[in-house]
């Protein structure tokens, strides 16, 4: 049984947790593109752990963790993980215990890739070429991947093939540090040195990890693929370029861990209750700067709507059912997670975006055009809020206030897929599972 797993708005909208409840169904996790960028916050026990490129499902013992050819890798920062999961006794130094495997072929981030991230933003201020990314050299070393200039993790680990890279990849972007940003160069001897050494240390955790994907496969172990990011943050489906460098839809599981495009049984789609996005771009539904602006910071505060690998705080806004349809199609979902209800406790009305306005005409479709997007105008339904409640007393759905049974309702019956998990706060036990992806009798049988 495979399952996916996939954020359908600009990321941010709770996967680690998700990820973290079906681990425990799942035997192997594997993380499949994106690096650094994304932050996945994990309380388990009272105890928060925030993970940005080690996949989620790290924290339940035994499981197997895979990150796959589809990401891009920042070595200092896997090892700064490593670090603190050992030290918390969660995994074991130099991967004894075997539970942590980097794809030979998934690409590495350079510190000269984190640096044009940020020549780049800066350059371009507060102008419309601003991004506003993590600044963690997503974008470049996922450009040099595709301009063929790229370095594998596999090649850390041969000096003679790193060094001749490196001169390839440094003559170009020292002459673009020079002579455009006005920058120091970096030095190929002493990126050399760097590549080697962090090499040494990844030895240990290097495989072809798509063998182990299809031997777990051949013995029909549960594995879940692990999204980071949010499909409206997919290059070629979200709302480019404001957008980041990788696919980051279900689509992107297949190539960026090596399995076949048929071996997905569920992909479940998640989404908060409301939307929320960090970085720049169009977001039509965002509450600032309307007479909405209460409800909107009434949510920024409980929802501690702060990025988690910058800190930024988070645009906020009504759930935009006409972006989450689109999703729904873009993903193949077969289910919802619907995420941090409890945020939304208390406000005497919601709404959600049914349609757009985009130069005076009603739509339900998604724009491509950035312009269209930009001035897209939500047409909202409102609906009666919900109290708040005593979440621990709530065990099953019809236990919810009926307010938010009609609020999940009218999203299911807009998007045409049922909600199969509620989170209502942070905790694993603050979690309804409505249907368990790993035991749906799917359809497919794959
Ligand atoms: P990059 O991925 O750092 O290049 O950033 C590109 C865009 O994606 C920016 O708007 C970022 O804020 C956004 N972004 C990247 N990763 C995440 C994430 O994990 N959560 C939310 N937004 C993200």
């Amino acid at each position: 049984m495979n399952v996916s797993v996939v954020g359908v708005q600009w990321g941010d909208e709770g996967k680690g947790k998700v990820v973290d409840i079906y681990s425990k169904d799942a035997e192997v996790i594997v993380r499949y593109q994106g690096g650094n960028n994304a932050g996945h916050t994990l309380v388990v026990h009272g105890k928060k752990t925030v993970l940005h490129l080690i996949p989620s499902g790290v924290l339940h013992p035994e499981k197997i963790c895979l990150i796959g050819n589809g990401v891009v890798v920042d070595p200092a920062v896997f090892f700064e993980e490593i670090d603190e999961l050992v030290e918390a006794g969660i995994l074991k130094a130099k991967n004894e215990d075997g539970r942590l495997w980097v794809s030979e072929r998934a690409h590495v981030i350079l510190p000269y890739h984190c640096a044009l991230d940020q020549c780049r933003e800066t350059y371009a201020g507060s102008g419309k070429g601003k991004i506003g990314t993590t600044s963690r050299g997503i974008g470049p070393a996922y450009e040099d991947k595709v301009a063929r200039r790229g370095i594998q993790v596999v090649d850390l680990l041969y000096p003679q093939l790193l060094e001749q890279k490196l001169v390839r990849a440094l003559e170009e972007k020292n002459t673009l540090f020079q002579s455009f940003f006005k920058r120091e160069p970096f030095d190929v001897s002493e990126m050399l040195d760097y590549g080697l050494k962090l090499g040494e240390r990844l030895k240990p955790y290097i495989k072809d990890v798509r063998k182990d994907l299809l031997t777990a496969m051949k013995q029909k172990k549960p594995i879940l693929f692990e999204g980071a990011q949010g499909t409206l943050l997919d290059v070629d489906h979200g709302t480019y370029p404001y957008v980041t460098s990788s696919t980051t839809a279900s689509g992107g599981a297949s190539p960026g861990s090596g399995v076949s495009p048929n071996s997905f049984n569920e992909i479940i789609g998640i989404t908060k209750a409301y939307t929320t996005r960090v970085g720049t771009g169009p977001f039509p539904t965002e509450v600032a700067g309307t007479p909405d602006a209460p409800a909107g910071e009434q949510i920024a505060d409980l929802g501690k709507e702060f990025g988690a690998t910058t800190g930024r705080p988070r645009r906020v806004g009504w759930l935009d059912l006409v972006a989450l349809k689109y999703a729904v199609e873009i993903n193949g979902l077969t289910g919802l997670a619907f995420m941090k209800v409890d945020v939304m406790n208390g406000l005497k009305e919601v709404r959600l975006c049914t349609d757009y306005l985009i130069k005076d005409n009603k739509t339900q479709d998604f724009p491509s055009c950035i312009d269209d997007c930009e001035s897209a105008k939500p047409v909202y339904e409102t609906l009666p809020g919900w109290s708040d409640y005593d979440a621990s007393a709530v065990h099953k759905r019809e236990d919810l206030p009926q307010e938010l049974q009609d609020y999940m309702k009218r999203v299911e019956d807009y998007v045409g897929i049922p909600i199969v998990l509620l989170s209502t706060g942070p905790g694993r036990d603050e979690t309804l599972l409505f249907s368990n992806p790993f035991k749906v009798a799917s359809s497919k049988s794959v």
